[in-house]
């Protein structure tokens, strides 16, 4: 497998348009969080602000970075009052700074693993937590499947083998924790299976987040690239005129 290095231009009108059920879910998730008025909560991997405007509402003291510059922007168009900064994971500055950090499907699309939990170790203050959901092992495993099949067929054979995205099963993910000096009290592993919306549902889904298997292709051999995955699928993941993913997700809460 071949990891990914150059970094993806979202299209962050596109992922709250169609993929708002990404921010719709980490609303559970924040009552894990239980945020108490005046926190620093640091909102890791913020996208456009949804849930960081909600953690500002409950009264945390809330910063959300994210390392995408149009899901920043468009953050702060939506939310100018709650403070948002470009910066990536792995290079956080902070030192004990907040009471929590807070982190919604943003974890499995970084790969230096150990960098990024040194510094949210770091970050975090004595007794600080961190409330994480992210893709879990085997998430998504037949989309993967079938774009690795579509780009196989078309002679893309190295395109086939990017791995995008770290899937850990609580096992490593908790280890991974523990190794930093995080003390895990709650994990969960579990599926959910998520409504895509539109006729193009698995078309659209692909476009915003298997961008870096299409990376360096040429435009015209794209679709038909993504037509073939859509008909690879259709038989497990269109079911009564509805397009689902099978996720899986991790949720974890550790102390400092
Ligand atoms: C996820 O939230 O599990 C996910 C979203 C997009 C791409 C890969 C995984």
């Amino acid at each position: 497998m071949r990891h990914v290095g150059k970094s993806l231009r979202w299209n962050a009108a596109l992922y709250d348009a169609k993929h708002d059920f990404v921010y719709s879910f980490g609303e559970d998730l924040l009552r894990l969080l239980e945020v108490q008025p005046g926190e620093q909560i640091l909102d890791l991997g913020c996208g456009t602000g949804h849930l960081t405007q909600m953690i500002a509402r409950r009264g945390g003291q809330v910063l959300g970075i994210d390392n995408s510059p149009d899901m920043i922007a468009k953050a702060r168009e939506a939310y100018p009052q709650v403070p948002f900064e470009l910066m990536d994971a792995c290079e956080m500055p902070f030192q004990e700074r907040f009471d929590a950090i807070f982190s919604n499907a943003v974890l499995h699309w970084i790969l230096q693993q150990e960098a990024c939990v040194q510094r949210m170790y770091q970050s975090l203050k004595t007794g600080g937590r961190l409330v994480l959901e992210m893709g879990g092992k085997r998430n998504i495993e037949g989309i993967i499947s079938a774009i690795r099949q579509a780009l196989s067929r078309k002679g893309y054979h190295e395109q086939a083998g990017v791995q995008p995205w770290y899937f850990p099963s609580i096992g490593e993910y908790a280890s991974l924790l523990e190794q930093h000096g995080f003390e895990v009290k709650f994990a969960m592993h579990f599926e959910r299976e998520t409504k895509l919306s539109g006729e193009n549902g698995i078309e659209d889904w692909i476009l915003m987040f298997g961008q870096y298997f299409l990376q360096g292709i040429p435009q015209d051999d794209i679709p038909a690239i993504i037509h073939t995955a859509n008909e690879i699928l259709k038989p497990t993941h269109y079911k009564n005129g509805q397009w689902v993913a099978y996720y899986q997700r991790l949720r974890i809460v550790a102390y400092k």
